[in-house]
């Protein structure tokens, strides 16, 4: 069942994030999971669909409601908005390139003072990260103005709908995320 030494194919990691994540599941047990899969482009190739002027959310299982499993493909330079996750855990992989987390303190008062840069997190091929509420806002990016990046990011359950936040007034707004292509199907803009 494996694509490269001891690995997890592909396969057997979207069969045992179905049959693991379900109401009761811990994010340690989906950070052990997806540690276990060596990135293969070969394996999501086709779910990889990039946009030249930003970032692209591209569905490979909606998780029967539990959980959205996306592949998230980074252009050089580009990057996400400060967010929240409303509840939600997320577990992310890097697939492929490099990717750098910026964590941000909750703003005591919206729309008051520019946001507290917490930490920086560099991530490298088949690193795993993990980000939740209680672990803070953060923003995601590619820095690399030179090659592309791609993460696989499991949402548990799925966000329906999350807070961004304006970097220099600490204000912030709902939003709604959206797919750009779903099972490897480009939707009609
Ligand atoms: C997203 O899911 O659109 C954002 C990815 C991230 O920055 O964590």
């Amino acid at each position: 069942m494996s694509d490269s030494g001891n690995s997890l194919s592909w396969r057997s990691l979207l069969d045992e994030i179905r049959s693991q994540c379900r109401e009761d599941v811990i994010a340690d047990d989906m950070i052990k999971l997806l540690n276990s899969y060596t990135s293969n482009e070969e394996n999501w190739r086709d779910y990889a669909v990039f946009d030249p002027h930003k970032y692209t959310r591209n569905l490979v299982d909606t998780g029967n409601d539990r959980y959205n499993l996306i592949l998230i493909c980074w252009g050089e330079g580009q990057g996400s908005c400060i967010h929240d996750h409303s509840g939600s855990q997320c577990v992310m992989k890097i697939m492929s390139g490099k990717l750098r987390e910026t964590l941000f303190q909750m703003p005591k008062r919206e729309g008051q003072s520019e946001m507290t840069v917490k930490e920086y997190r560099d991530y490298a091929k088949d690193e795993v990260a993990h980000i939740n509420d209680d672990i803070g806002l953060h923003r995601v990016e590619n820095p690399s103005h030179a090659d592309t990046a791609v993460s696989l990011h499991l949402y548990f359950p799925p966000i329906k709908v999350c807070r961004s936040f304006n970097q220099q007034t600490g204000e912030s707004r709902q939003c709604q995320p959206t797919f750009y292509s779903q099972f490897g199907q480009q939707k009609s803009q």
